[in-house]
């Protein structure tokens, strides 16, 4: 596999300053290291800028860096587009306001591939906010109600080529839903486990049965990781952390499904704030999830696994 790093600095669309930092912590931790480790090859794309902000403006107050996260996102949707053209692609951010640019780029290029498109939302927050319905104003609160292709978007964020279609989206670890989103979840198509879903079932019945409709529609699979997923008491290098959340063997064991899978195509690394973080452990958690993803296992697990 070659996997090709694109650092992506965004930071706007977060409430609080330092995402930008992340991916000099991602490679402070050793995060290329630990992929070539695997015998992957790494390709370093360097560091996204933004494009040229526009005046933007939109009728609630509320919203913060408008201008500058549509910029980012215009940047991203093409940068994403191209680096998918071969390769397993890896943004590392930056705030979840990326995932609004990574996806809809990618969303395209599978399109062009004729593949169906499907996304693995790991996150304590749905980020299903519209423009109208956040309060925050936040903009990594709202990606997924804009890949998805809500309204409240046209105009403001770049026109997409290509709607994700919500049935084809998963969602694991909600755990801080806002009350608009709460309702708008409601009438969406989108598959949400909550934390309660994974008290209820565990991970691996839940994700094996998403991993499942993956695998019939012949699909690729992008997996947007928001730090925050994971619980605090972990990895506490976050703006928006919420207790409650997978431990880090639920964390491992989903990651080495998704290796196992061979379905993953591409992956966001998003919200991790150095800033917040205590000597650099969630930038080092983060970095061996990904090697498990990549697939590092305990035991050799390649003849399947030991009797
Ligand atoms: N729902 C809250 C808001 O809109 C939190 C969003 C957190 N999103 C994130 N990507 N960490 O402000
Ligand atoms: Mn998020
Ligand atoms: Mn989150
Ligand atoms: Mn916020």
């Amino acid at each position: 596999l070659t996997c090709k790093i694109l650092a992506v600095p965004v930071q706007e669309g977060a409430g609080r300053l330092g995402c930008e930092m992340g991916p000099a912590a991602f490679r402070a931790a050793g995060l290329a290291g630990a992929i070539t480790e695997l015998g992957h090859s790494v390709h370093d794309l360097g560091t996204l800028m933004p494009a040229q902000p526009r005046d933007l403006h939109h009728p609630n107050p509320a919203l913060k860096a408008l201008p500058e996260v549509v910029a980012w996102i215009e940047a991203l949707t093409e940068a994403a587009y191209t680096a998918s053209a071969d390769g397993f692609p890896i943004f590392v951010g930056g705030d979840h306001s990326l995932a609004a640019g990574t996806i809809p780029g990618l969303a395209r290029r599978a399109e062009d591939q004729g593949r169906p498109f499907f996304v693995l939302w790991l996150d304590a927050h749905p980020d299903f906010h519209t423009l109208e319905s956040t309060t925050s104003g936040h903009l990594h609160g709202t990606p997924v109600a804009y890949f998805t292709g809500l309204k409240s978007f046209e105009g403001v964020f770049p026109p997409l080529q290509t709607i994700v279609d919500p049935k084809n989206v998963c969602m694991m670890g909600i755990r801080s839903v806002d009350a608009a989103e709460r309702a708008a979840l409601r009438d969406t198509d989108i598959t949400i486990h909550d934390m309660r879903a994974i008290d209820d079932y565990g991970i691996a019945p839940l994700l094996n049965a998403f991993l499942k409709r993956v695998q019939d529609a012949n699909g690729l699979l992008h997996v947007s990781f928001d730090v925050d997923f994971l619980d605090p008491s972990i990895a506490p290098g976050v703006g928006t952390p919420v207790q409650g959340g997978p431990t880090m063997r639920e964390a491992h064991l989903l990651m080495e499904m998704l290796h196992e899978s061979g379905r993953v195509s591409s992956l966001d690394l998003v919200e991790l704030n150095p800033f917040l973080d205590e000597r650099g452990r969630t930038a080092t958690l983060m970095v061996d999830l990904v090697g498990s993803l990549m697939g590092r296992s305990i035991l050799d697990r390649s003849k399947g696994p030991y009797q």
